[in-house]
């Protein structure tokens, strides 16, 4: 290896680069973290992770002691790495269509330093068919390196084990790169499953679809049966007693993050007149906080100078990431129908936000936003109005 890096990160400070930065670092391999948010690049260069990550400070720190990283806000610094992995952010616009100039503008910026002996490894979760677009954008350009797409399958927040422990995906546009991917990830995964750069996109953005669609079914069974004055919990546990063909069906709950809803509409583009599901999908999960909202008011008659209380603002449980948490539309919503809504997470830092004990002292209903494990100690007192999807409290 001539380059000072072996692999530079683009998006290395992200919840995709950043696991993946720490985890080629401690197995010895010399990796540059680029990323364009500073402050998240200090916070890792001192040790600390910018967001929740299980077991990744240690091995941050393992690397920094070892001095396997290095960290760059600036574009020219990937001259000096072998491979150029790309984890940015991949949005979808307002029409529910994959944005792709987000990709080609970071390319812009790098393609003055990226040689031909570099190998680009695409790891952004994109549409089908973006990888061979984005071939033929660099040999427009000029740039005749090899392109490989790994995509990332791992759970948010369980990154750096999911990684180690996860076979990766590994497809590429030519032989060259798919050998070259191969080799990187052969030193990280316990596993390499070669596939095609197309079968490679898809089988990233159905995991998530697929999921997303087992959210959205349990959702609408949850309204269906709450409309009709059921307790939906109630009723799943009694089904699932003795009976394991239903053991896998899971509770109802915001299906949310920056990824499922994304990526269930990024297929949804590649072809709409073939994706109802995945569209329908996206209309019931998106629509459950309304639900929670109008079965509220018929409750109550209205939330006008009501005191509502959400507990967990993050999008997940155990999660410090506030990226299209569902929690906020619902916020929204109830402060529109006139609700003086109290806000309260377990691990998002803002000062608007309360105690759980503050907030259920000072509102007469509460909600749960998202079941932080911390809500099963929480004390109701008896006569508050209580919205539990998860049945946490
Ligand atoms: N979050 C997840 O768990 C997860 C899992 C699998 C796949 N993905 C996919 O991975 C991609 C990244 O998602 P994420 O959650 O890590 O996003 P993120 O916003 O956490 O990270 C992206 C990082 O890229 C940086 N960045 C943006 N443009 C840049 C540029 N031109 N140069 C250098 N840095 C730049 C940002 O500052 C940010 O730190 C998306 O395509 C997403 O769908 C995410």
């Amino acid at each position: 290896m001539d380059k000072k890096y072996y692999v530079a990160v683009i998006g290395g400070a992200g919840h995709v680069g950043a696991p993946l930065s720490i985890v080629l670092a401690s197995k010895g391999i010399p990796t540059l973290v680029n990323d364009l948010n500073k402050n998240s690049l200090a916070l890792l260069a001192s040790g600390k992770m910018p967001f929740l990550e299980d077991g990744a400070e240690p091995l941050l720190e393992k690397a920094l002691k070892e001095k396997m990283l290095g960290f760059s806000s600036d574009p020219e610094s990937i001259a000096n790495a072998s491979i150029v992995v790309v984890t940015i952010g991949t949005p979808i616009d307002e029409f529910h269509n994959p944005r792709l100039s987000v990709l080609t503008q970071c390319i812009d910026g790098l393609l003055p330093f990226i040689n031909d002996d570099q190998l680009i490894i695409l790891r952004s979760t994109v549409a089908p068919g973006v990888t061979d677009y984005l071939n033929r954008y660099l040999k427009n350009k000029g740039k005749n390196c090899p392109l490989a797409f790994c995509p990332e399958r791992v759970v948010q927040g369980k990154g750096v084990e999911e990684i180690q422990t996860l076979p990766q995906l590994v497809s590429g546009t030519s032989d060259l790169a798919v050998k070259l991917a191969s080799e990187l990830f052969s030193k990280i995964a316990p596993d390499v499953i070669v596939m095609s750069t197309i079968e490679a996109e898809f089988a990233k953005l159905i995991s998530n679809a697929y999921r997303y669609i087992q959210f959205a079914a349990t959702n609408q069974l949850y309204m269906l049966v709450e409309s009709a004055g059921l307790d939906y919990n109630k009723l799943l546990t009694k089904m699932k007693q003795g009976y394991p063909r239903m053991g896998s069906i899971p509770s109802a709950g915001f299906a949310a993050g920056p990824c499922l809803m994304k990526d269930t509409m990024q297929l949804f583009s590649f072809e709409k007149k073939n994706f109802f599901l995945g569209q329908v999908a996206m209309t019931i999960n998106e629509g459950l906080p309304d639900f929670m909202i109008s079965q509220l008011i018929s409750k109550t008659t209205t939330v006008i100078n009501v005191k509502i209380g959400i507990l967990g603002m993050a999008f997940k449980a155990e999660c410090d990431d506030i990226r299209d948490s569902l929690s906020y539309r619902l916020k929204k919503t109830l402060e529109f129908k006139g609700a003086l809504v109290s806000c309260s997470d377990e691990y998002v830092t803002n000062s608007d936000f309360v105690s759980k004990e503050e907030l259920v002292k000072q509102c007469d209903i509460i909600i749960v936003g998202v079941p932080h494990k911390a809500y099963k100690q929480l004390i109701i007192p008896y006569g508050k109005e209580i919205i539990d999807l998860w049945n946490i409290l």
